[in-house]
């Protein structure tokens, strides 16, 4: 594992300049599997996940190139493959997004389950119930899936869940179906409707994404389109958590403020200021301790679960006690034990946490177990006292492009470790 040292005890200021979202530029890929030509999508943000899917469609026949601007070229395949290779879909989830797509365009997909993670078990049911209504044949065998169907059918969904991934993935192989699909109980996330933006410039007829309710009319093909990706809104929260934590001052470019909203609401709520700044951009101020909030994760546009690693280390230094609980996953709760390590009194009992803040979190040599919890532990540790060293800061550069330099350009006095680099009291003993 590499390691990120962190000179603690300063505010964070400047401007935080946010990339393109990777929740909706996964998904995008994804659906440029379906076209006839050549898909550009731009605003791209150049992270491992984003470098995982790209393997995942040059497997199945695609031709990928990332440029350094953030431009990404994608040919669809010419030839018909329909097997996502199993090690990098273990390696990310995200990588089931191929199914529909792949299914809808060849009639059939053969793709490994993806494990249980960090955060939790994440089944794919939902997805799978869905393609079965539409008329697949699904076969589930040794850690795999496949499916067939000469060609999917449209049909009523009704999600038990708002599924990010399932309204998703039903989204896309609707769009090359025979007929109209319904999906309702359908996740409402703003990545959603940049999809639906994305696919209806291809030429698919969707509409409704941003609502509970998405419906579908099948169209024959889908021809190649260009396409900006929005904002990555969690990136954006975790700049403000970021100027907030550190008691700072941070003018987060490239933002939509409604996209935001409950995470703004929530850091008022904590006593954070939180103006706007100009076109695309919010300011965020931090003056003094936070004071204390209730924070309950929820699907879109409740509080967001991809935030709340982040709010737990705000909590951490709050004035009194704060309650926080998980609702999307079972067990999103990690982070509090790295947390602890630094100082902080955390209580987590199954789905909630009972955080009563402290002055001042220490240096500690902590591990970032998932790619959001890195984004919380970083910044902490900018807010407390000593030289603490995260590890596994490579979890993080799956989701956030340049999270070092975008630190550093706020003034964080951070440095990368290379592997395995011995530490003793939070410091390197090698510099690198
Ligand atoms: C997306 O995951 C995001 N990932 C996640 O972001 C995010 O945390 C999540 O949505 C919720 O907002 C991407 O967009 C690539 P879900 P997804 O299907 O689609 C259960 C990050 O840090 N469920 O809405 O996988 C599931 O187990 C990542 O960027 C089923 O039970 O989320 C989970 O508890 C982490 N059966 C809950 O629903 C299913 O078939 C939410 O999952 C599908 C999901």
């Amino acid at each position: 594992m590499q390691g990120m040292w962190i000179r603690g005890g300063r505010p964070l200021r400047g401007v935080w300049r946010v990339s393109g979202a990777k929740n909706a530029a996964l998904k995008m890929m994804a659906a440029a599997l379906m076209a006839t030509e050549k898909c550009v999508i731009t605003d791209v943000p150049a992270i491992n996940d984003v470098r995982t899917m790209m393997g995942v469609m040059r497997h199945l026949g695609a031709d990928v190139q990332l440029h350094p601007n953030g431009r990404l070229d994608i040919v669809p395949p010419a030839v018909d493959a329909w097997e996502a290779p199993e090690h990098l879909v273990r390696q990310m989830r995200a990588s089931v997004l191929v199914m529909g797509p792949v299914l809808a365009k060849t009639g059939r997909v053969r793709i490994a389950l993806p494990g249980g993670c960090a955060i939790g078990p994440r089944p794919i049911d939902l997805h799978l119930r869905g393609l079965r209504l539409m008329g697949a044949r699904i076969v589930e065998e040794r850690g795999f899936v496949e499916a067939h169907a000469a060609r999917l059918r449209g049909a009523e969904i009704q999600l038990d869940f708002p599924s990010v991934g399932a309204t998703e993935n039903l989204m896309m192989a609707a769009t090359l179906a025979t007929g109209t699909t319904v999906i309702r109980n359908a996740a409402r996330e703003p990545e959603i409707i940049d999809l639906q933006t994305f696919l209806n410039s291809m030429g698919a007829k969707v509409v409704g994404a941003g609502t509970d309710t998405i419906r579908v009319v099948g169209v024959e093909g889908l021809r190649g389109a260009r396409h900006a990706v929005m904002p990555d809104r969690i990136e954006a929260g975790t700049a403000m958590v970021a100027a907030a934590v550190t008691g700072g001052d941070i003018v987060v470019q490239n933002v939509i403020p409604e996209h935001l909203e409950a995470v703004t609401a929530k850091l008022r709520e904590a006593g954070v200021e939180v103006a706007p700044a100009g076109p695309g951009g919010l300011r965020v101020r931090g003056s003094g301790r936070p004071r204390s909030f209730y924070v309950r994760t929820q699907p879109h546009p409740g509080f967001p679960t991809d935030m709340q690693p982040q709010f737990m280390a705000l909590a951490s230094v709050a004035e009194g006690s704060s309650i926080i609980k998980e609702t999307v996953y079972t067990s999103r709760m990690k982070h509090a034990d790295e947390l602890r390590r630094m100082g902080a009194d955390i209580v987590v009992d199954g789905s909630v946490a009972v955080v009563r803040g402290v002055e001042r979190l220490t240096g500690a040599v902590v591990e970032a177990p998932d790619l959001r919890a890195g984004a919380a532990l970083v910044p902490a540790g900018r807010a407390g006292d000593g030289e603490p060293v995260v590890e596994g800061p490579e979890r993080s550069d799956r989701g956030y492009e340049l999270f070092e330099e975008k630190l550093q350009a706020v003034g964080a006095e951070v440095r990368r470790m290379a592997e395995d680099t011995p530490v003793a009291g939070g410091r390197p003993l090698v510099s690198v």
